[in-house]
C-alpha cells in the first residue's frame, strides 16, 4: 500500500464529493441506529483493536471529545496527548513524532498552531491524519455543521448560506464546503479581516457561488443559515483593533430577521455573547448550536470509520 492510499483527512478539498457525502451518510446512519440506546455503542464495533491517538497543541473541548468518545463507540480506544507532555514539546520533530506515533496507533488527529505541522505530519506518518483544526482550516467542523443543516432542512444543495464576522479557519472550510455540496455562500467580514483569497479562488473554479461583501444584511439577505465564530481564534492576538473592526458584524435579532423566516442560526462554539452573537440570537428559536456540537460526536465516527473501516466501510451506519 502507496502513501497515496492513507486516508489522510486534512482538508475537505482533498476528498471527492462522493466520499464526503458517503462518510455523511454512515455518519448518519450510525447516528440513528444509536437513538434511543441506553448505551450508544455500536453493535458491530467495527474500529474494535484500533487505537487513535488525539494530539493537541491548543486547546478543545469538543474536537476532543467527540473524537475520544466517538472511537470508543466504536470499539476502539483512543488516547489524548496534549503535545506540552510530549516530547514535541521540547523540540522532538514532528517528523520524528509521526513515525514513532504510527507504530503505536492506527490514526492520528492533531490540533496544531502551525498549519505546516499537519502536513509534515501527514507527509511522515503512516497511518491517517486527521486534521482537528489549524490557523488555516477546521473541516471536520464543517462536516458536522452541514450534517446539522439538512437534519433541520434537507439537502443542502442549492440553499443559501451566510457567514458573518471573520473570515477564519473555519470560513475557509465552509467555503470549500459551497464548492464541494453545491451551496451558495455569502460571506460578510470587513476588508481585513476577507477569507483566505486562495481559497476562495479555488472554490469559484470549481463553480462554487460565492458573494463576498462587507455588508452583513446584504450577506444575510434570504439565507438559509446564518453562521459565526468568534472574533479572536486561538490563532489571532485579541487586538483592540481587530473587535473594533468586528463590532458592526454582530448577530443580532435585527440581522436575524432579514434571513428567512425559518433561517437556522450556527456557530461552531466556544461563544462569547454579546460579542459575535446576542443572548438572543444565541438562545433563541433559530438556533441549533447545540445540536451542532452533538453532530461533531456522530460525524467524526463517520470519518473514523472512513479512515479505519477497510474496504466496505460504507455499510457501517446500515441496518444490520
Ligand atoms: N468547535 C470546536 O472545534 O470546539 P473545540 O475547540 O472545543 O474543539
Ligand atoms: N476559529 C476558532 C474556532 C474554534 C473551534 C479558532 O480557531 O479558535
Amino acid at each position: 500500500v502507496g502513501q497515496s492510499a492513507i486516508r489522510h483527512f486534512l482538508d475537505l478539498r482533498d476528498l471527492d464529493r462522493t466520499t464526503l457525502r458517503q462518510i455523511l451518510d454512515v455518519a448518519a446512519g450510525i447516528k440513528k441506529m444509536q437513538h434511543g440506546r441506553r448505551r450508544p455503542i455500536h453493535p458491530a464495533r467495527p474500529l474494535e483493536g484500533r487505537a487513535l491517538g488525539i494530539l493537541l497543541s491548543k486547546p478543545s473541548t469538543r474536537t476532543r471529545v467527540s473524537f475520544e468518545v466517538g472511537m470508543r463507540q466504536l470499539g476502539g480506544d483512543a488516547v489524548v496527548l496534549s503535545s506540552a507532555d510530549t516530547q514535541l514539546g521540547r523540540g522532538e520533530s514532528v517528523k520524528d513524532t509521526a513515525r514513532v506515533l504510527s507504530r503505536f496507533v492506527d490514526a492520528i488527529v492533531l490540533r496544531t498552531g502551525r498549519t505546516s505541522a499537519l502536513h509534515e505530519l501527514a507527509r511522515w506518518a503512516s497511518v491517517p491524519v486527521i486534521n482537528g483544526l489549524t490557523p488555516a482550516s477546521h473541516p471536520v467542523q464543517i462536516m458536522a455543521d452541514i450534517m446539522t443543516f439538512e437534519e433541520h432542512r434537507g439537502p443542502i444543495a442549492g440553499r443559501t448560506l451566510a457567514w458573518v464576522g471573520d473570515g477564519n479557519n473555519v470560513t475557509s472550510s465552509l467555503i470549500e464546503a459551497a464548492a464541494l455540496f453545491d451551496f451558495r455562500l455569502n460571506i460578510a467580514t470587513p476588508t481585513q479581516l476577507a477569507p483566505n483569497a486562495e481559497v476562495v479562488a479555488w472554490a469559484r473554479g470549481q463553480g462554487a457561488e460565492l458573494m463576498l461583501t462587507h455588508d452583513p444584511k446584504e450577506a444575510v439577505a434570504n439565507a438559509d443559515c446564518v453562521l459565526t465564530d468568534t472574533w479572536v481564534s486561538m490563532s489571532d492576538e485579541a487586538a483592540a483593533e481587530r473587535i473594533a473592526l468586528l463590532e458592526p458584524y454582530r448577530v443580532d435579532a435585527a440581522l436575524m430577521k432579514l434571513a428567512a423566516r425559518d433561517a437556522l442560526f450556527m456557530h461552531c462554539l466556544p461563544a462569547h455573547i454579546g460579542e459575535e452573537v446576542t443572548e438572543e440570537v444565541f438562545e433563541g428559536p433559530h438556533s441549533v448550536v447545540f445540536d451542532e456540537a452533538e453532530n461533531r460526536l456522530h460525524a467524526q465516527k463517520g470519518l473514523l470509520v472512513w479512515a479505519l473501516g477497510g474496504k466496505d466501510w460504507t455499510r457501517f451506519g446500515k441496518e444490520e
